[in-house]
């Protein structure tokens, strides 16, 4: 986790890279665990995390009226990009969402100029619901909903 959020290149279209001494001091001893919160591991090892969150109505972008959303989130290890990680932990944890909140739409923010993201995005289904400016940058918005049909 720490490797992960104090990468610069993972952090080049989310915010950047995090101090390493601050991570460590904030990280806990013990693992916590959470609903939708999910550490994917090749050969042992972590190599990145998918998170479902719920998107706050102060953020632009929403496909319901009361916001609130399922959030789609992804972040790999550099070392583990380009081999379909990514696409496929996505996909085994859209299932699992499906099975526990069936006809929930998902979305999902990233940077326009996120190529690789909006790769995942297009391969998981989700299909664009506006742009928007935020942090700075220029924000690309979708959806995948329940009827959807997947592309992988
Ligand atoms: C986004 C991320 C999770 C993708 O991980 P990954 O394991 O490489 O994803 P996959 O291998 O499943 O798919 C990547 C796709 O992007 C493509 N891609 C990779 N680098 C690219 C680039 N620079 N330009 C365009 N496409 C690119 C790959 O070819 C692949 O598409 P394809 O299967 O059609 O060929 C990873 O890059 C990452 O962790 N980035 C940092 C964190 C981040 O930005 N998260 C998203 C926040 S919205």
């Amino acid at each position: 986790m720490i490797d992960l959020f104090s990468s610069p290149e993972v952090g080049t279209y989310i915010g950047g890279a995090q101090p390493r001494e601050q991570l460590d001091r904030a990280m806990p001893s013990t693992p916590g665990q959470r609903e939708g919160f999910f550490v994917v591991e090749l050969g042992g090892a972590m190599i990145g995390m998918v998170t479902f969150d719920r998107r706050d109505a102060q953020h632009p972008g929403h496909v319901r009226p009361d916001a609130d959303e399922a959030q789609l989130g992804y972040m790999f290890l550099p070392h583990a990009w380009g081999c379909g990680y990514a696409t496929e932990a996505c996909a085994a944890a859209m299932r699992w969402f499906a099975s526990v909140l069936p006809g929930e739409p998902v979305v999902l923010c990233a940077q326009t100029a996120n190529d690789p993201s909006l790769r995942v995005a297009a391969k998981l289904g989700f299909t664009e619901v506006e742009r928007f400016e935020e942090y700075g940058a220029e924000q690309w918005f979708g959806v995948r909903s329940p009827t959807t049909p997947r592309t992988t």
